[in-house]
């Protein structure tokens, strides 16, 4: 029984891919190396290069390996270019995935996963945001991840797979040092770059109707999602085709872009005093999960707590950009 991990030499797939051959299961990775990279995968997992709109490269991958299981991780991710290009990102997020989904099927595979997003739900009015709560995506990439979501559920009541969506919330940190995220798209690495250059971290608006009026998110440990995964995996392997679920990944704590930046300081010993500027448009005030469906459903609940998530989220940072850090405390 092996498993297709698309979009497994990325920050996230990578992770997952690490918690799947620790779990002792078989997986195979199809990775366009766009983002992803491949020394970030074990040794002794197959790479295969390509795209996930490549038909007969995935009939071959589904037919060589005997696949019978899929892990759609692989698309776009960055909010901001999704609207600047919003055609890209239909394409390969929707559109690659139809194509993942159609050889997924005709090959017979039973089970399948895809990344979702919290993006799902935009700006949701409610202080814990359950996986009811109504679907208002305000990006192109949050639309299609909500599409994405469609699709799979349609094609696994169509054609008989099992299929779980997994919405991720703020995923931070890393497993280890190398498997760290060299992106800097979100707050954390950013806060970092900024230290790094002796600046000090920006704060997107501190007038939110919050308790101290800065955005409130649910920050999770990506070596805690990638367990998600596996958990997603044993009920997907133990219930085929009984299997439909939608399931946040968070930790159903709120954290402050003050109490991170707190947090970051006293973890890396920089004063990462904050500077406020204006809204970034678009930011909810307040985005935090209910973690109450996948601990009911798979048994799963977030293992690693904020201090952990930075402070592997630091030594990734170091590992990849070097040990910068002009602000000292
Ligand atoms: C977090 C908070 C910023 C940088 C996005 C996507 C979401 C998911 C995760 C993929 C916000 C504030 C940030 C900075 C700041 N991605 N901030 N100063 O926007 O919650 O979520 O990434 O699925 O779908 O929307 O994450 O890390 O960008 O921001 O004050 O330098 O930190 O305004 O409140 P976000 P983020």
């Amino acid at each position: 029984m092996t498993w297709l991990i698309t979009g497994g030499a990325g920050f996230i797939g990578a992770h997952v891919v690490r918690a799947m051959a620790a779990d002792g299961r078989a997986v195979v990775v199809l990775d366009d190396l766009s983002t992803g990279d491949a020394s970030r995968l074990p040794a002794g997992v197959p790479l295969v290069t390509g795209s996930t709109l490549d038909r007969p490269l995935l009939d071959r991958v589904l037919t060589e390996h005997q696949v019978t299981g899929v892990l759609h991780i692989a698309g776009k991710k960055q909010v901001g270019e999704s609207v600047a290009q919003p055609l890209r990102y239909y394409h390969e997020n929707v559109e690659g995935l139809r194509v993942v989904l159609t050889a997924s099927a005709e090959a017979g595979v039973r089970s399948f996963l895809l990344s979702s997003s919290a993006a799902v739900y935009g700006m949701p009015d409610v202080e814990i945001v359950t996986e009811d709560t109504p679907c208002l995506p305000m990006s192109p990439y949050g639309e299609t991840k909500l599409a994405g979501e469609w699709l799979v559920r349609a094609t696994g009541r169509a054609h008989g797979l099992g299929t779980v969506s997994l919405r991720y919330f703020n995923v931070a940190g890393a497993a280890s040092p190398e498997l760290g995220d060299p992106g800097v798209f979100n707050l954390v690495p950013m806060v970092f770059q900024r230290l790094a250059a002796g600046l000090p971290p920006l704060v997107f608006g501190a007038d939110y109707p919050t308790p101290d009026g800065t955005c409130v998110r649910d920050y999770i440990h990506i070596a805690d999602v990638a367990t998600a995964h596996v958990a997603a995996v044993r009920r997907l392997e133990a219930d085929r085709e009984g299997t439909e679920l939608v399931l946040n990944i968070g930790r159903g704590e709120g954290v402050s872009v003050r109490e991170m930046l707190d947090a970051i300081g006293r973890v890396t010993g920089l004063d990462a005093t904050g500077e406020v500027v204006a809204r970034r448009a678009g930011d909810p005030a307040r985005v935090v999960a209910s973690a109450d469906l996948i601990a009911k459903e798979l048994g799963w609940t977030a293992e690693y707590d904020l201090d952990a998530m930075i402070t592997s989220a630091w030594a990734g940072w170091q590992h990849h950009h070097g040990s910068g850090g002009g602000a000292s405390a």
